[in-house]
């Protein structure tokens, strides 16, 4: 098969070494054979097979021993792109091993392949590996479509018999090297991992991709940041009661008396306290402009200090307050109505219930939605990970707010976000919800939660 060195690599030399750089990193420093390293760099910066540089340096009277070890080191390091005429195969980094051996059992795609459109490429990814494939052909993507099931290198054969033996050997070599292909049943680990949670895991933590990662500012200068608070979406504003400040339980008592708690008492909970429950959480403690973009601190912690996290709450039972949706404006500490209780109100309610195991809606439902530009527009590849992280952590902060002031906190694992978009009127992908939480008030202390 035909490889050439990846894009991006360039050579430093210093007395007898040569570095070679990946961008700007150095990724290997190669002492006492640079002249021949020299060489594979000039003559592999163009695609070619094997046997043919082996054959030019023969005939340049070259060191062959060296010519395979050097080759050997950077084919190790990750540094080639494979080719065939069907497809051709790019390493992300060192993890990346080749699978030389055919297989005498069936040939299937793995279950977590991936196959995208990518700068007019169509590209297959899996997170089983650290490589990447990119199909050159339209017979690639018929190989592609036999591979669905489960099939024998000699059916493959018949089947695309226009194509020489060592061709389809060497696009299955390189196949099976990426984990696109398996042949093996898969293993108990595996097995319970879902692609896109697979996918997800890989893409958002290094090591298995070679996209950016991290606050690149990819947006800057092109989409402009989105405001450090989101502005009301109505035009009705209730500003929060005061609230007195009661003495707190000590941090541990609070930790110790935490627990989820799904049955709501006779009594509701109170705008007051839904007011001190807002405040505590989820208030705008201090605002700052720097570099052009708007910054907030809030109670709880925030990668980035992005807080892209809105609360909604969803009333059906709240002394002081009409039922309905609402947004909280935590600069101003007032809530905007967004609805009366529509029919999305009740069906989040009703989602809920389910969620919960409950029968009785819960007196307060708060949605949390992301607004995801504002830490997209700065990292990338981590993103929607780095919310669902911030989701966690104002999760906590609710919990603990709550038992601290004896209210019926519960978080919920799943929702409806596309009910969430017809309620609130947001662009899905602008705004959407990523978390919900009950609240309400405490059952009294001889009621029997168990009987209901
Ligand atoms: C992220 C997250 C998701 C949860 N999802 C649900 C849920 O969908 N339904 C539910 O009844 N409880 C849910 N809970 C509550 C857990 O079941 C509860 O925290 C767990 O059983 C431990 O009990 P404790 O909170 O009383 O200590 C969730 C909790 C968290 C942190």
């Amino acid at each position: 098969m035909k490889f050439k060195l990846k894009s991006g690599l360039t050579l430093s030399k210093e007395n007898e070494d040569v570095k070679i750089f990946q961008g700007p990193d150095p990724i290997l420093t190669c002492k006492g054979f640079s002249s021949i390293i020299e060489r594979i760099f000039s003559s592999l910066a163009f695609e070619q097979e094997e046997e043919d540089l082996v054959g030019k340096m023969q005939a340049e009277e070259g060191d062959l021993s060296l010519l395979f070890y050097a080759l050997e080191l950077l084919k190790k390091q990750g540094l080639f792109i494979y080719k065939t005429q069907l497809v051709e195969l790019t390493p992300f980094n060192a993890r990346f091993q080749f699978e030389g051996r055919l297989s005498e059992d069936p040939y299937q795609l793995s279950r977590f392949v991936i196959c995208r459109p990518s700068s007019e490429e169509i590209v297959l990814e899996t997170p089983l590996s650290s490589a990447q494939i990119v199909i050159r052909e339209r017979t690639g993507m018929d190989l592609f479509y036999v591979l669905k099931k489960p099939i024998l290198f000699s059916e493959i054969r018949r089947q695309f018999s226009h194509l020489s033996l060592k061709e389809l050997q060497e696009t299955l070599t390189l196949l099976s090297s990426a984990k696109v292909l398996s042949t093996t049943k898969e293993d108990e680990a595996s097995s319970q991992w879902e692609y896109h949670d697979l996918f997800f895991h890989s893409r958002s933590r290094a090591g298995r991709h070679h996209s950016p990662y991290g606050g690149t500012y990819r947006f800057k200068g092109k989409v402009p940041p989105l405001p450090g608070v989101k502005n009301c979406p109505s035009k009705k504003m209730l500003p929060l009661p005061s609230f007195e400040e009661e003495s707190d339980k000590s941090l541990n008592t609070v930790l110790e008396e935490r627990k989820s708690i799904r049955t709501h008492g006779s009594n509701p909970i109170s705008l007051e306290q839904l007011s001190e429950f807002l405040f505590r959480c989820a208030r705008v403690k201090k605002m700052h402009v720097m570099d052009d973009q708007e910054f907030t601190s809030r109670p709880y912690p925030g990668g980035g200090a992005r807080y892209e996290l809105e609360l909604y709450p969803v009333v059906h039972q709240c002394k002081g307050l009409p039922q309905g949706i609402y947004h909280y404006h935590p600069l101003e500490h007032q809530l905007c109505e967004v609805s009366g209780f529509s029919l999305s109100a009740e069906k989040l309610l009703k989602n809920a219930c389910r969620s919960s195991a409950k029968k009785e809606y819960p007196q307060l439902l708060i949605v949390i939605s992301a607004r995801f530009s504002r830490v997209s527009w700065k990292y990338q590849s981590m993103a929607y990970a780095l919310i669902l992280k911030n989701l966690g952590i104002l999760y906590q902060t609710m919990y603990l707010v709550a038992t601290a002031m004896q209210l019926a906190p519960c978080a919920l694992g799943g929702g409806d976000s596309d009910l969430f978009c017809e309620a609130i009127g947001t662009n899905y992908l602008e705004e959407t919800s990523v978390g919900e939480f009950m609240l309400g008030s405490t059952v009294a202390p001889d009621f029997d939660p168990q009987m209901i």
